[in-house]
């Protein structure tokens, strides 16, 4: 069944006057150029150095694997599996918020998810487990079974003025079809790997970027009510999302558009 109705088309050329110049360009050939520089030489290697640097002086490996209940030399495939139950929250954390509980338990304050410490060391701790495959397992116990449905719900969930779902523009089978001159990404495709490729560095912004912030950006393109960071409902759609891509490589820092 077709999901984009004419008239979710129609509402989605309507969104071509309400976004910035550069987003509306798919990418020239000068950016491709930029694209495959960028590959080489990754700008956002310096940031996941810098969250090295500061994970090191405000956690550092022994004592993270200790919050998380695990040995230090699984610490690639606990991280590899995130979302998931971390036994002291009780509860689905994202690895971001795995590193708010690991620097409050170091009697450090505690950064926003959003500060520039959290998103560069969970980069950092994230490229720990670089080549590992992405290993979330959204069946291994109830409150990983309650945050996939929800989560399922809220991307299929039509919100705001436009009446817009995640799914009306990332359902598999309008993916590849363009908005605004981008081809409409299939989450769950092995080029775009979402869940193993970010935090990555967007180009057309010039900074790092976690998920739950691009998807953020998704809400504000469309015109969706935002869903904020470390929510319940974000949490959820950050499981969603990477189930899609579970098995997939991961490659920290990514690069993208
Ligand atoms: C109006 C259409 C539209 C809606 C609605 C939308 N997206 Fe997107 N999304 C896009 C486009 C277009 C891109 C790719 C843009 C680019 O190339 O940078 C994208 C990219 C993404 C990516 C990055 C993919 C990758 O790894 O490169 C994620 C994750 C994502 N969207 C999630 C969501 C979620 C979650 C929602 C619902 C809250 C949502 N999107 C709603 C159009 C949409």
């Amino acid at each position: 069944m077709r999901t984009l109705s004419i008239t979710t088309a129609l509402v989605c050329l309507a969104l071509l006057s309400s976004v910035n110049a550069e987003e509306k360009l798919s990418m020239s050939d000068a950016d491709k150029a930029m694209y495959a520089e960028l590959l080489e030489n990754n700008p956002a290697e310096m940031e996941v150095g810098e969250g090295e640097a500061l994970f090191n002086s405000l956690i550092g490996t022994a004592a993270y694997a200790k919050m998380l209940g695990v040995k230090e030399k699984d610490l690639p495939k606990t991280i590899a599996g995130f979302p998931r139950v971390v036994k002291a929250a009780g509860k689905v954390v994202t690895l971001s918020q795995s590193l708010q509980m690991a620097l409050a338990d170091q009697g450090k304050p505690v950064s926003k998810l959003e500060s520039p410490e959290i998103v560069k060391m969970s980069a950092y701790v994230k490229s720990l487990a670089n080549g590992q495959k992405t290993a979330i397992d959204v069946k291994a116990n109830p409150q990983m079974k309650e945050m996939m449905a929800l989560g399922a719900q809220v991307f299929e969930e039509r919100r705001g003025g436009r009446g817009l779902s995640c799914n009306n523009c990332h359902s598999a089978d309008i993916v590849g079809q363009r908005l605004r001159m981008q081809p409409l990404p299939d989450l769950g495709a092995k080029v775009t790997a979402a869940a193993g490729t970010w935090p990555a560095y967007r180009m057309t912004q010039g900074q790092m970027v976690t998920l739950d912030k691009r998807m953020q950006q998704c809400m504000e393109n469309a015109l969706l009510a935002k869903i904020p960071l470390g929510s319940r409902e974000m949490v959820a759609l950050e499981v969603y999302v990477t189930n899609k891509t579970k098995g997939n490589a991961i490659q920290i820092p990514g690069l993208k558009r």
